[in-house]
């Protein structure tokens, strides 16, 4: 348990820490700079437009100064402000949108169905892998318009490029090779959408767009390249600790057999406790005040999500899973104007996983001896989730 008045929020166990301020203090400086751990001030850092993304300085980090990954980087919607972040945002919540997400559902049930088809539910099954891996890379291609055979392809791109995030600098080849095969295959992809015709989907919108001149060639394939990295990884992490905390909660998994509509409200729950992005880094663009104390321009400044999640001044028992909670907003999404924009159809997919199992496998118990949950790089991550389906 971390107890130390220095709280590093990468250390293999931070994420284990009780929640919000220590001694009073909801933000702290360290070596690696700051540390937010209050909800408060966390809400108010992810909303201030002076804290930027760090992920142009990780990459820099990294070794990547230069180059059409850095160029990408630069100029992506995480990485823009104002009017130009508007412009790349505007297009792509219109295939996010709560209808467009609703529409979406029968698309989803289909996809978790179809994996499910695959199953040997005679045997312990590996969640991770032989499902929640799987969903998000073949709800990217439905998105796209692309053949749901480019799947297992649009997930290992996404989960290499985003192993950035696993803040591991002997990855620069690795990173930087699938960020090649990532722009070769929108490329790609767009041409066949070119000669095939363009559709009612996402990438063909945004080629629709480009074609009108509303948007550059170069800003289509920025777009189409971070809707693929954000999509997939995050997705399938969260589905899967999603599933291990209902699962391991059998009071709860009972409810939620016995009344399915509760399921939204049990996955929100789910993503307070074991957040994917435990922390989200931001860098001071000048010198700011929070909560008392002054951040330097330059400074980073991470929002611990894991520690706002389970901060007693918001939370009443937040170490407690509970069913019933009121006002339940976790930042597990950021919030502010960079607030995941995929986080509708991330719940949905999320909802809709949870739902086949509730329904189809309302016994299912997790396999404890073979399972490995933990957390790297400020993030949760499952290595293996086995789950014993008909037990
Ligand atoms: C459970 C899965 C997911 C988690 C935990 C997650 C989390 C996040 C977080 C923490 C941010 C950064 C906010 C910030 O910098 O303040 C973000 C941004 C973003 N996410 Fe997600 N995300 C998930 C799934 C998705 C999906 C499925 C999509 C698209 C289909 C998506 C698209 C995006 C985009 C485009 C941004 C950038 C928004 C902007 O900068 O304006 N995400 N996400």
């Amino acid at each position: 348990m971390t107890n130390a008045r220095v709280f590093d929020p990468f250390a293999p166990d931070a994420g284990q820490h009780l929640g919000g301020a220590f001694d009073d203090q909801a933000i702290l400086e360290g070596p690696f700079g700051y540390a937010v751990l209050g909800y408060e001030l966390a809400g108010a850092v992810l909303r201030d437009r002076r804290f930027q993304n760090s992920a142009l300085r990780l990459m820099e980090q990294f070794g990547i100064t230069d180059g059409p990954v850095h160029d990408f980087r630069a100029r992506s919607i995480i990485m823009v402000e104002g009017e130009p972040q508007l412009r790349l945002r505007t297009p792509l919540a219109r295939f996010m949108s709560p209808v467009t997400v609703k529409n979406t559902r029968a698309v989803l049930r289909t996809i978790v169905e179809a994996i499910a088809d695959d199953l040997d539910d005679s045997a312990p099954i590996e969640f991770h892998n032989t499902v929640a891996r799987r969903i998000p890379s073949m709800v990217y291609c439905h998105l796209a318009g692309a053949p749901m055979s480019d799947a297992p392809k649009v997930q290992s791109i996404s989960e290499r490029t985003l192993s950035l995030l696993s803040r591991d600098p002997s990855l620069t080849p690795t990173i930087l090779e699938a960020y090649d095969e990532l722009f070769a295959y929108l490329d790609d992809l767009i041409g066949r959408k070119r000669e095939e015709g363009l559709g009612e989907d996402m990438l063909s919108y945004l080629i629709a767009l480009g074609d009108e001149g509303k948007l550059t060639e170069l800003e289509v394939l920025t777009e189409a390249t971070s809707m693929l990295e954000a999509s997939s990884v995050n997705t399938a992490h969260q589905a899967a600790l999603v599933v291990w905390t209902l699962l391991r909660d059998r009071n709860v998994w009972k409810r939620l057999s016995s009344d399915p509509t509760l399921i939204p409200a049990a996955v929100v729950e789910a993503l307070r406790l074991y957040p994917r992005t435990g922390v989200v880094s931001k860098i001071a663009t000048e010198d700011v005040e929070v909560g008392g104390v002054v951040i330097p321009r330059g400074a980073d400044v991470h929002v611990a999500v894991w520690s706002a999640n389970r901060d007693p001044e918001r939370f009443e028992n937040p170490e407690l899973f509970d069913l019933d909670r009121e006002r339940n907003q976790p930042l597990t999404f950021s919030t502010g104007p960079h607030n995941c924009l995929g986080q509708g159809l991330a719940k949905a997919e999320i909802e809709e996983v949870v739902g086949f199992l509730v329904e189809r496998y309302p016994n299912a118990t997790v396999v404890e001896d073979g399972t490995r949950v933990g957390q790297a790089g400020g993030r949760w991550l499952v290595d293996t989730l086995l789950v014993d389906l008909k037990p």
